[in-house]
């Protein structure tokens, strides 16, 4: 992942450069990354925007064909993501740093990174992913979301160099999606619950206008979240449960 690496000035979106670039031309090789100093229409999830100061933060986008996933298996790819993100990040920031579902990096109590994941099926089976990650790396502030957002450099005082981030993450990306290839599912599943953000702890959430107080337990194979509320077990898609 990475070696095939083009860095734009800038661009609507990563995410959809590559996916254009897909429907196209030629055969674009698996591992292909595209970053890009500034984007004038990230997207994020929810179709929500992904806003980033030029040139501080990292967003670039990365291709892979996992063909031999299945549609029903796609949350496994997410969590190799996370936990390549995580580990890049983790030698910087050490504690502290959690997965907060589905596919956020959080420092404590506050979000580093997030992840738009695309992809396209054939039969019943994976075709492309096409996979856009931003990291907060050298932003200072945050605006309206100085409460929910920071960076590495708000963490650690001192500015990073975007591109040896982004290689490491292809390189952890990399290592985890080999271990996803060679169907070492269930490590992939444990360490990924491992880090998840706020696991076994009791919290307050969201769920059809209402507000309870539960326990994450995990997250289903399918990517759901687990949540225990009293003795019954309920488990939530994205849209169903938000964090308060
Ligand atoms: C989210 O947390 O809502 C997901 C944010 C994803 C942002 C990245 S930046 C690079 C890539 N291109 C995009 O337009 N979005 C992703």
């Amino acid at each position: 992942v990475g070696q095939n690496f083009v860095s734009l000035k800038q661009v609507d979106s990563t995410n959809t450069f590559l996916k254009n670039l897909l429907s196209n031309s030629k055969p674009v090789p698996e591992g292909t990354v595209i970053m890009a100093e500034d984007q004038f229409a990230g997207r994020g999830q929810h179709q929500n925007v992904w806003h980033a100061e030029p040139g501080k933060n990292l967003t670039f986008s990365m291709l892979l064909y996992p063909n031999f996933l299945a549609a029903t298996a796609q949350f496994d790819l997410t969590r190799v993501i996370s936990l390549g993100v995580y580990d890049a990040l983790a030698p910087l920031l050490r504690d502290n740093l959690f997965i907060k579902w589905p596919n956020d990096i959080y420092y404590e109590n506050k979000k580093l990174s997030g992840m738009l994941i695309e992809n396209s099926l054939q039969g019943s089976n994976i075709k492309s992913s096409v996979i856009g990650i931003g990291v907060n790396i050298n932003q200072e502030h945050f605006g309206d979301n100085a409460s929910r957002a920071t960076s590495v450099k708000q963490i650690l005082q001192r500015d990073y160099d975007l591109k040896n981030i982004l290689f490491d993450i292809c390189r952890h990306v990399e290592t985890w999606y080999l271990k996803l290839k060679a169907g070492e599912t269930n490590l992939i599943r444990a360490a990924y619950k491992q880090k998840l953000y706020l696991l076994n702890e009791t919290h307050n959430f969201v769920s059809n206008n209402e507000v309870f107080s539960g326990t994450i337990i995990g997250v289903t194979d399918a990517g759901l979240l687990e949540v225990e509320r009293g003795n019954v077990t309920g488990t939530y898609n994205l849209k169903e449960i938000q964090y308060l």
